[in-house]
């Protein structure tokens, strides 16, 4: 479905459908007040009403602000996609929703139908914006084109990392994202190197060796690198691509490992903004590493018990072979750290089911050691329509990471704050010099939903990558 953005007001667009939000406020100015009262439709929050006769879809929104208008157009554009228009149209409710009235067009018809072997294409081909608001007031054309294209980059480059995600682990195999990554570099002028497993153990990385070995499928790494002319700061991304993780020899319960295609989820999100950055051109250097690894078990598996030798030169003792992510990332984020001097450090993982117990299914966990940067990314995220909280670190949780035997233990000696522990374990790999510039992003919760929720339909949902397009916007005005 393509997004048009038209220069005229609503009522003069050719379209077979006709869009509109309504608050209670507006309702009652609209002309077709009384029909749609007698439907029941009062514009209370959730409620749709589709008049067939005069061909127009109504929306109930709390207020025109872009949470509101994200997810009632997200729902909207996916409950239309059903009927047979072929063009709907949609007037603006103010500059300020228009980015938000877009993605959620794009964002609520996403539906993955790779695997649907009667999967039928949408009827709903065009859906144009006017350039105009419901009102009839005018708008800035320029700002409002801006924020349209943003808009349908973010919201593309996210329905590609969902994709991603969606992508069943036999499909998606560590050289598959490889592949990905390096058609994407091709497709938007990145630079691109991909590390096979010969490469990893020049760089000494036996971490991420160690978690790869048993699987027939070999591990890479991947750098993308967006480095636009007269950067204004230098961003490095790292993401946990495990493409499946089934906890090794500490095998997960058969319930758990369902859904464990979506442990890539924070290398599909990285994927997903280089696309947009690139698309957008944004002033800043943004460089995005992966570690592509598949946790199986068999004869070579690593053990609860082996020591791991890390890329760092620190030792990890091994106690549970289903606290993998992090060992993949300890690999990753010290490469990343030795092979580009960046003013910011983001990582993004599907880490710990104790993220999910802690904050609950819809939110981001953000752990590191700058209040500032926490502060920064609060208004990014807000902003941008998804939701973090800020885990906060402690010198307690830190020592149940020590190991007797080695440097430290990968998992935590007591039951509590895993989500905590898990980012206090990745520390040891940041050097002293990033601690500031680091944070850590656990998209265990929001990154797959089964049951959809907001803009998200069943399936991978591309979180992170529209907090972290907002932030990096924020650092390019700073
Ligand atoms: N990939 C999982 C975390 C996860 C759990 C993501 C649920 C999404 C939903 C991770 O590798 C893992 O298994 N973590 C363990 C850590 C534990 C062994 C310390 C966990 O959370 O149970
Ligand atoms: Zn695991
Ligand atoms: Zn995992």
């Amino acid at each position: 479905m393509l997004v048009k953005l038209e220069t005229q007001p609503v009522e003069s667009i050719d379209a077979a459908l006709t869009v509109t939000l309504l608050t209670p406020e507006t309702l009652a100015s609209h002309p077709k007040k009384s029909v749609l009262e007698q439907a029941g439709f009062e514009a209370k929050e959730g409620q749709t009403c589709m008049l067939h006769e005069g061909a127009e879809y109504v929306a109930a929104v709390t207020a025109f602000e872009p949470d509101a208008l994200r997810d009632a157009m997200a729902a909207a554009a996916k409950s239309i996609s059903g009927f047979a228009y072929e063009s709907a149209k949609i007037a603006q409710y103010g500059l300020e929703n228009a980015a938000a009235l877009v993605e959620g067009i794009v964002l609520g018809s996403y539906k993955y139908t790779r695997y649907k072997s009667d999967a039928k294409p949408s009827k709903l081909k065009t859906f144009y914006v006017a350039g105009a608001n419901y009102d009839g007031s005018a708008l800035d054309a320029d700002a409002l084109k801006t924020a349209v294209d943003g808009a349908v980059i973010l919201a593309t480059a996210t329905n590609f990392a969902r994709d991603l995600v969606n992508t069943t682990p036999d499909d998606m195999v560590p050289a598959d994202l490889a592949i990905i990554a390096q058609d994407l570099a091709d497709a938007n002028d990145l630079g691109c190197e991909i590390f096979d497993e010969h490469a990893l153990e020049e760089e000494k990385m036996q971490a991420m060796l160690m978690v790869a070995r048993a699987s027939a499928h070999k591990p890479r790494m991947i750098h993308l690198s967006y480095v636009p002319e007269n950067p204004v700061a230098t961003v490095s991304l790292v993401g946990k691509g495990l493409t499946y993780d089934s906890g090794g020899l500490s095998l997960k319960p058969s319930t758990s490992m369902v859904t464990m295609k979506m442990d890539k989820a924070g290398a599909c999100a990285v994927l997903g903004i280089m696309k947009a950055v690139s698309e957008l051109n944004l002033p800043v250097a943004v460089h995005g590493f992966v570690g592509a690894v598949e946790n199986m078990i068999g004869g070579n598996a690593y053990k609860p018990d082996d020591v791991l030798f890390a890329r760092n030169g620190k030792t990890i003792e091994v106690r549970n072979t289903d606290a993998e992510g992090r060992l993949v990332l300890a690999d990753v984020l010290s490469y990343a750290q030795d092979n580009v001097e960046a003013d910011y450090l983001f990582d993004y993982a599907t880490l710990t089911g104790a993220c999910v117990v802690a904050l609950g299914p819809y939110t981001t966990g953000i752990m590191g050691h700058s209040s500032a940067l926490k502060h920064t990314i609060y208004g990014a995220a807000e902003r941008a329509g998804e939701l973090v909280g800020a885990l906060p670190f402690n010198p307690h949780l830190k020592k149940a990471l020590k190991s007797e035997i080695a440097d430290v233990s990968n998992i935590s000696n007591i039951p509590y704050g895993g989500a905590i522990t898990a980012a206090m374990f990745l520390d040891h790999f940041i050097t002293d010099g990033m601690k500031e510039k680091w944070m850590h992003f656990d998209i265990a919760g929001p990154a797959y939903t089964e049951s959809g929720w907001g803009v998200n339909p069943h399936g991978g949902t591309g979180a992170g990558v529209r907090t972290t397009v907002a932030l990096l916007r924020t650092l390019a005005e700073k």
